[in-house]
């Protein structure tokens, strides 16, 4: 286990932004997750834990958090670990099971898919990040997402430390996914997914259309965190954005994306410092236009640590 003091988080994200934790705990081995409580309890502040830091906004200043990296393994050597056939129920028939670390950088495990014809995730095309934390997000996109794929976890939790959950010990939804049982915070340690077997040319080419689309409506080479919100029902939060004029509108170092109003891009290059109070001002406005102009009250997607509902 390694224990970082004051670790600068920025450069842990994808939106380059935030300040200072009180620590960041990294675990080496698997065994360590039983020494975790008490080396938390010794450093203090409240635990979060961060995978590949894609959707985050952090604040600036001495946080009083600790930051609590998942097992990374040995890198991108690393390779899903095949379990098998799905038994056949519920119209599953030839899916095959495979665990995944939760540490696993989501387009490693994509290109992965690709290369052994593995059809199921496509949707994640252009997603960075970690397995974790698209688990713990619901990623998706393009009618794909994450949670139909799961079979099982393998979760810690403080309270009942390692162990194994079945589809019925969390709920998920759309950009939602939670625990059943009572905690007070939980990691995910590895994921089995159920994946289906497809022809190398119709992958490949789902893969590259959907890259194509993503290429054309995000802005997939800025510093961002994704979508800022979530869809409202029926809607989509970049169309309202949009409309509400929020496309290029700037405050310091922060923009909302002229290719796709739901983005809000970190211009490291402008030589202005960018600050979370500037960020949250931003989304702030952006939010009260939409609710202006069509009623909406939008739902941030991105999560705000320390914390924001
Ligand atoms: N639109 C605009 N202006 C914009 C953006 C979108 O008019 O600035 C319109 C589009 O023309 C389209 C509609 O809004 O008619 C929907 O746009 P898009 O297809 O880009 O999808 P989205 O609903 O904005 C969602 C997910 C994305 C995911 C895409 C593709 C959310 C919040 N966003 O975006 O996920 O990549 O679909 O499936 O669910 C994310 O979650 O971080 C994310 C990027």
């Amino acid at each position: 286990m390694i224990i970082e003091d004051r670790p600068a988080l920025a450069p842990l994200t994808t939106l380059r932004l935030g300040g200072r934790a009180l620590a960041a705990v990294r675990l080496e081995r698997l065994e360590e997750l039983s020494r975790l409580p008490e080396t938390l309890k010794r450093i203090g502040g409240s635990p979060h834990v961060l995978g590949g830091g894609s959707n985050l906004l952090i604040e600036d200043g001495e946080l009083p958090i600790v930051v609590v990296r998942p097992l990374i393994g040995t890198g991108d050597k690393d390779e899903p670990q095949p379990l098998g056939r799905e038994s056949e129920h519920c119209g599953t028939e030839g899916n095959l099971l495979f665990r995944v670390d939760a540490g696993m950088r989501v387009p490693h495990l994509l290109s992965w898919c690709v290369r052994h014809s593995l059809a199921g995730l496509e949707g994640l095309v252009g997603v960075p990040g970690r397995v974790g934390g698209a688990i713990a997000m619901n990623a998706g996109a393009y009618g794909c997402s994450v949670a139909p794929l799961l079979r099982s976890l393998t979760v810690f939790t403080p309270e009942r430390g390692v162990h194994i959950l079945r589809p019925d010990g969390w709920k998920s939804a759309y950009r939602r996914f939670c625990l059943k049982e009572d905690c007070s915070w939980f990691m995910i340690l590895s994921a089995v997914l159920a994946l289906h077997v497809s022809t190398p040319p119709a992958l490949k080419s789902v893969f590259r259309e959907n890259f194509r689309r993503k290429k054309a409506n995000q802005p997939l080479r800025e510093h961002t965190a994704g979508c800022v919100f979530k869809n409202p029902e029926g809607d989509s939060a970049g169309r309202l954005l949009d409309a509400a004029g929020m496309k290029g509108v700037r405050r310091g170092a922060f923009f909302f994306s002229p290719v796709h109003a739901n983005f809000l891009v970190h211009d490291v290059r402008s030589g202005i410092l960018g600050t979370s109070a500037d960020a949250l001002a931003l989304i702030a406005e952006a939010r009260q236009r939409v609710k202006e102009r069509f009623g909406v009250t939008l739902d941030l997607e991105v999560r705000v640590w320390p914390c924001l509902s």
